[in-house]
């Protein structure tokens, strides 16, 4: 049997510590959908046509990848599409406790059995989050290496 993965997230942007945890899960299941939340209460620096499109052009390559966007909970949005696990990443003992009462109010909302599986941030990137990447960049500090390249150029475009 086949198994899915969802691994959700802003993206405002996505940075290397996202595509880090992407290329791991990639790897870990047979589909793994990466998830935008759309907030109607947030106003997103990228519109979501904007982050679709960066996602899907940094993702080229992954074969059992692919983009898709939800709005309301996430434990509908796994419902609904029969997703057997959710991917979170952990960057630091700060995440933890966020995503445990994330993890465990989730459990209680999904129809049936999926597990939330977290993988730890590569170190390289334990630091950085989208909005110290948006931070940085607008002040014109370099953000080489830490977002992807297509992403980078985007973020110079916009700038
Ligand atoms: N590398 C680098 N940065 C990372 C990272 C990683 N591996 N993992 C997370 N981050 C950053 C994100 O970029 C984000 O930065 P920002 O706050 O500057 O935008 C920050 O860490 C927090 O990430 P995350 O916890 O994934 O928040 P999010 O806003 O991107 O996504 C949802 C949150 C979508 C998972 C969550 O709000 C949700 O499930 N919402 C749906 C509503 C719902 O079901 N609510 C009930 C939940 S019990």
């Amino acid at each position: 049997m086949k198994t899915s993965a969802l691994y959700t997230g802003s993206f405002d942007p996505l940075t290397n510590g996202h595509m880090n945890i992407i290329r791991r899960a990639a790897r870990l299941y047979d589909e793994l959908t990466v998830g935008i939340i759309v907030n109607p209460q947030k106003k997103p620096y990228f519109t979501l046509e904007e982050r679709k499109e960066m996602i899907t052009e940094a993702l080229q390559g992954f074969e059992n990848v692919n983009v898709e966007h939800f709005e309301g909970l996430l434990a509908d949005f796994v419902n609904s599409r029969g997703f057997d696990v959710v991917v979170r990443g952990l960057r630091a003992a700060g995440d933890f406790e966020n995503e445990i009462q994330m993890a465990q109010m989730n459990a209680r909302l999904f129809d049936k059995k999926v597990e939330t599986v977290f993988l730890m941030t590569d170190p390289a990137y334990s630091f950085i989050s989208s909005s110290t990447i948006k931070e940085v960049h607008s002040l014109g500090g370099s953000v080489e290496g830490l977002v992807p390249d297509e992403i980078l150029r985007r973020m110079d475009e916009k700038k």
